[in-house]
């Protein structure tokens, strides 16, 4: 799992290979395992390989969704925000399993936040993905996860790089790892 952490990376760029159904049914199936307060499972799942429409979801946000237009495939994660005080914990742990299992399925993905952000011309982004989507008002969009097979390499993360200072032992302030 440690080795499966350390290679993830966002991957923005992807090839023209379309994912097959029999992959992806395995991607979706794995967010349908993700943990939830008290077992509420507030989410909801939109799979797109219409590529018009992944494409047009490029303009989803001001920026950070660009690369949409090149891409053949993407999952919007959503919740029932009625369910749970606790949906936007939910539904990032099940954003977190999508990118998790896309790697573990040797397909690069990247999250694009839409919660909370807007399109150029000031539109909530929720609301744009809404209308492109066919998403009832009710159903909040946290985040599109797009996917498919790497034409970019990323180098993994160095374990030396990671901050251990942010780790402490018993008392705030006192480090963990020397
Ligand atoms: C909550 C969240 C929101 C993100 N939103 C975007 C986004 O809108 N567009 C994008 O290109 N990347 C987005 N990312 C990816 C981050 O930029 C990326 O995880 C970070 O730079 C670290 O790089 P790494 O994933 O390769 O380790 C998001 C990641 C998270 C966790």
């Amino acid at each position: 799992m440690f080795n499966l952490l350390k290679n993830r990376r966002s991957i923005r760029k992807y090839t023209d290979e379309k994912v097959p159904e029999d992959v992806v049914s395995i991607l979706l199936k794995s967010i349908l395992t993700s943990p939830s307060g008290k077992n509420i499972q507030p989410w909801e799942i939109v799979y797109l390989n219409d590529e018009d429409k992944v494409s047009k979801l490029a303009d989803a946000k001001a920026q950070g969704a660009e690369f949409l237009s090149a891409a053949k495939q993407c999952i919007v994660i959503l919740a029932d925000e009625s369910k749970t005080d606790v949906w936007i914990e939910d539904v990032s742990i099940a954003s977190t399993i999508a990118h998790l299992s896309a790697h573990a399925l040797g397909l690069g993905s990247c999250w694009i936040q839409i919660r909370g952000r807007n399109t150029a011309d000031g539109i909530s982004s929720e609301e744009y993905v809404r209308k492109i989507v066919g998403i009832p008002e009710n159903i909040r969009v946290e985040a599109i996860i797009a996917f498919g097979y790497a034409a970019e390499e990323k180098r993994p993360k160095e374990e030396e790089k990671l901050k251990l200072e942010k780790v402490f032992a018993n008392e705030y302030g006192k480090r963990y790892f020397d």
